[in-house]
């Protein structure tokens, strides 16, 4: 729809660079009763320091919403489809987690919540987020963003279904070339977890048969949620028969 216009793809990343120091605009009398339980939740960190186009995001993480994100992540049965760890998910279509950044993860869980991103396989955890209520969203993205620090290794309830593959080297060799010549740097960075703006994920180490999916989804717009038209804009670079290999490559990098 409106994500195909250039123009609003500018005001777009205007908008996300408005947007990576604002802090959750919690509805009021919404959830009292969990209210009670969870108490001093902080506003996101460092609202006087705007993000920056040049530098990558620096963010300070509150150790309050650390520890009680470590204690949702349970509690919201997060663990049975990401793996306890947050990097150890049920399927190998569903994507790591742990250390990505924040300001991405909120918004990813904001827009799963309401639909807004309805791509991929993101019916299955659609489901699941009416438990989750928005004030819970920043300590849940804060500690995932730590790199979920204190988490029990590996899968919730037994050995993952998820079997990782070594890709063919040949197919991580292309991708790594794809990844420099098609821009994905640009934005993502060299080692592909230094993105340019806190709302961009890191992709290094990310699944491939999720990073896959994305690719496509974003590419013909089936997923246009937050930044994504950043992206968009850039696909047509990419053939379908590329993708394969620039997923390939992410998922041998170091997260
Ligand atoms: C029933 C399974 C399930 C549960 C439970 C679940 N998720 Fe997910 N989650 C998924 C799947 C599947 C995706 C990827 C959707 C897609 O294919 O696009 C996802 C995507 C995400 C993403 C976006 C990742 C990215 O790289 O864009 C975040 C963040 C996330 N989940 C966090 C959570 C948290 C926090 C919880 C607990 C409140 C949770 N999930 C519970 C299945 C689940
Ligand atoms: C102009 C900036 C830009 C460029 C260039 C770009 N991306 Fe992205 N990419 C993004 C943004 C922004 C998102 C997240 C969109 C959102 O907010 O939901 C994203 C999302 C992704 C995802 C999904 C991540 C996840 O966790 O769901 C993958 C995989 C990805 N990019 C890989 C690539 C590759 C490979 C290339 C090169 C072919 C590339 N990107 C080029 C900005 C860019």
């Amino acid at each position: 729809m409106r994500w195909n216009s250039y123009a609003v793809m500018a005001a777009n990343l205007a908008l996300a660079l408005a947007c990576g120091t604002r802090t959750d605009a919690s509805a009021p009398g919404t959830g009292t009763a969990t209210s009670a339980s969870m108490p001093a939740l902080a506003p996101l960190p460092a609202p006087g320091a705007p993000a920056s186009a040049t530098a990558p995001p620096s963010t300070t993480l509150d150790p309050v919403l650390v520890a009680q994100g470590a204690k949702l992540f349970n509690d919201r049965t997060c663990v049975a489809c990401h793996g306890k760890d947050a990097q150890t998910p049920l399927l190998p279509n569903y994507p790591k987690l742990a250390s990505q950044n924040q300001a991405y993860i909120e918004q990813q869980m904001r827009d799963i919540k309401s639909g807004t991103r309805a791509n991929g396989q993101t019916a299955a955890m659609k489901g699941i987020m009416v438990i989750v209520e928005d004030r819970e969203i920043p300590p849940l993205a804060a500690w995932l963003a730590a790199g979920a620090p204190g988490a029990a290794a590996g899968a919730a309830g037994g050995t993952p279904t998820l079997v990782i593959q070594p890709p063919d080297p040949a197919l991580v060799e292309r991708g790594a070339k794809l990844f420099v010549d098609r821009t994905c740097l640009a934005c993502h960075g060299k080692d592909a977890k230094t993105p340019i703006m806190p709302t961009y994920p890191k992709v290094a180490g990310q699944n491939a048969a999720y990073a896959e999916q994305q690719m496509r989804d974003i590419k013909a717009g089936v997923r246009a949620n937050g930044q994504t038209a950043a992206m968009k804009g850039i696909m047509p670079l990419v053939d379908d028969k590329e993708i394969p290999a620039l997923a390939a490559y992410l998922s041998t990098l170091p997260r």
